[in-house]
């Protein structure tokens, strides 16, 4: 069955009436009420760690997939790497059109996307945006890392949503969580992490656009440090006040 954006009351009652709320909790609701449709993305930074955990250490029905950019940090791929040894479960993934990178960098060179704010969406349309498509393609269920904390813009979302552009239903389980939170979490059950968590990267995507931030700084400011900071998503997350 297809379900619209008219079901999300319902789902969010459900989640409510739940006598105790974890993001396991919900998980456990979430995915038993989206059978086979379900999916958790993740770019192995500290958030989708522990969703990552918590989906594989409790074998629930979420498929678990990757957009492999092409151009992530050597520490991400040795976090992917550790992750697969520590759960031993299928990280599905998902790269960019070949034709569509040979175009991109026969026109533009590799580092287009520091000339103008159009070149960085169009890496970022064909690495991230297109294969997200792919990804969720016959899905009802998004689950990201997505907190309430990264930025004001994800301030004023909710942990359950309608994502227009897909047509489906998105959750963020960490949503309310701070990055303290998190990481205590991560470190209690030993959760493979981004080294470069400890080295100022809080949010992690690919290297050439990511940055560590200084003390005092937006959780964001590493991310498209160059750009005007109300242009900074990638296109992964549209919601319905961008
Ligand atoms: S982004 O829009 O700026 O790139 P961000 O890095 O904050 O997103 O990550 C938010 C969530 O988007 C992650 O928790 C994850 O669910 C999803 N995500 C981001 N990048 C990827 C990726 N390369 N592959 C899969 N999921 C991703
Ligand atoms: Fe391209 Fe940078 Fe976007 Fe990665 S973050 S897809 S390298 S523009």
């Amino acid at each position: 069955m297809k379900f619209s954006k008219h079901i999300l009351p319902d789902l969010a009652a459900s989640l409510h009436e739940q006598q105790r709320r974890t993001p396991l909790a919900d998980l456990l609701l979430l995915a038993d009420k989206f059978p086979d449709s379900a999916v958790f993305s993740t770019s192995f930074g500290i958030e989708d760690q522990l969703i990552t955990h918590l989906i594989f250490e409790n074998d629930l029905p979420i498929q678990v997939f990757t957009l492999d950019t092409g151009r992530n940090f050597q520490e991400t791929y040795a976090t992917w790497s550790r992750t697969l040894e520590r759960y031993k479960k299928p990280i599905r993934t998902y790269f960019p059109q070949p034709a569509a990178i040979q175009n991109l960098l026969t026109d533009k060179g590799p580092n287009s996307f520091y000339q103008s704010v159009d070149n960085r969406k169009e890496c970022c349309y064909i690495r991230k945006v297109e294969p997200l498509g792919r990804a969720l393609k016959g899905k009802q269920l998004w689950i990201t890392g997505i907190r309430a904390e990264q930025s004001p813009n994800r301030h004023d979302m909710t942990d359950l949503e309608w994502d227009e552009a897909h047509q489906l239903i998105k959750f963020h389980p960490l949503f309310h969580w701070s990055f303290e939170e998190v990481r205590a979490y991560v470190r209690q059950f030993s959760i493979p992490y981004n080294p470069l968590h400890d080295k100022g990267f809080v949010s992690i995507g690919c290297a050439p656009c990511t940055r560590a931030i200084r003390e005092g700084e937006d959780f964001r400011a590493g991310r498209w440090w160059w750009e005007d900071a109300s242009k900074k998503e990638c296109g992964l997350h549209v919601h319905a006040s961008q």
